[in-house]
């Protein structure tokens, strides 16, 4: 990729046209933005990290502490993260369209940041608390202790995002495979593509009949099935997918 003439014009002329955008983003769309990624040889969290002891609901009962405190670290990551010119270009996409839907499964809620407005998170949010027990919605939990509790029930409080073996959020996922059945251009941007159920929906789109775009620097099980594979990192490519489909005036 080396200047906006490396986007086909015929993808430029699809996106601009489109009626509906879907779009699924995944933890590449935020690595330019200091969020490690999951699965990254080198620097990604399951590279150092073990998802059964940190990312499931047994491991929170295990070691309630220990969870607790690996989500406090990422927040702060997340917390001095800001949105890098790919999460940009897909708040500027939707400003163009008539629908828009972005799926993400990032918990870090940059594609707010950036001023994106239909997102749908598969996967929580881990800005967001709630207790163990019942789900109650905690705003603010204490410092102490460690994870703080229920000011309603008295259970421990948890990070309010999907962990494995754990059900995705019913109204996410019915407007995701809304999304994903209707939309015209589905853009599948930096995601491994190997989590269920996100992983299908950009298969569900292509059997739709949609305009399937995989945007990323490796290779994923969509590539060799997309309706075009833009190779690179999305902060570089979105913004001339932008250009491309809505030339600067001028
Ligand atoms: P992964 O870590 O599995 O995949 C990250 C993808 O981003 C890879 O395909 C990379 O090639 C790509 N990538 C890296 N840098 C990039 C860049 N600058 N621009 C574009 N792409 C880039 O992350 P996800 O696919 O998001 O689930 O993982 C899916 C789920 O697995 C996560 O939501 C999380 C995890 O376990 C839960 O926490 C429930």
């Amino acid at each position: 990729m080396s200047g906006a003439m490396d986007i086909p014009v015929s993808l430029a002329t699809a996106l601009r046209n489109a009626r509906h955008v879907a779009v699924l983003t995944g933890a590449g769309i935020s690595a330019e933005s200091g969020v490690p990624t999951f699965r990254d040889s080198q620097t990604g969290l399951w590279a150092r990290f073990r998802p059964e002891e940190l990312a499931t609901p047994e491991a929170f009962e295990r070691n309630p502490q220990m969870v607790w405190e690996w989500y406090e670290w990422r927040r702060k990551l997340v917390g001095q993260a800001r949105p890098n010119p790919g999460h940009y270009a897909l708040a500027r996409i939707e400003q163009h369209m008539p629908g828009f839907t972005l799926i993400t499964q990032n918990v870090d809620g940059l594609h707010h940041a950036a001023g994106s407005r239909n997102v749908v998170e598969m996967h929580g949010n881990i800005m967001r608390n709630k207790c163990f027990e019942h789900g109650h919605a905690v705003d603010r939990p204490d410092d102490d202790p460690k994870p703080p509790r229920c000011p309603r029930c008295g259970g421990r409080v948890r990070p309010d995002v999907v962990w494995f073996g754990e059900m995705l959020p019913e109204h996410a996922l019915q407007a995701a495979l809304g999304a994903a059945g209707t939309c015209d251009v589905f853009l599948c941007v930096g995601t491994s593509t190997v989590v269920e159920p996100a992983a299908s929906l950009p298969f569900t789109a292509l059997a739709r009949g949609a305009c399937v775009v995989e945007i990323n620097p490796a290779p994923t099980p969509l590539t060799s099935r997309a309706s075009y594979v833009l190779t690179g990192p999305s902060g570089i490519i979105l913004p001339r997918l932008v250009a491309a489909a809505w030339p600067p005036t001028g």
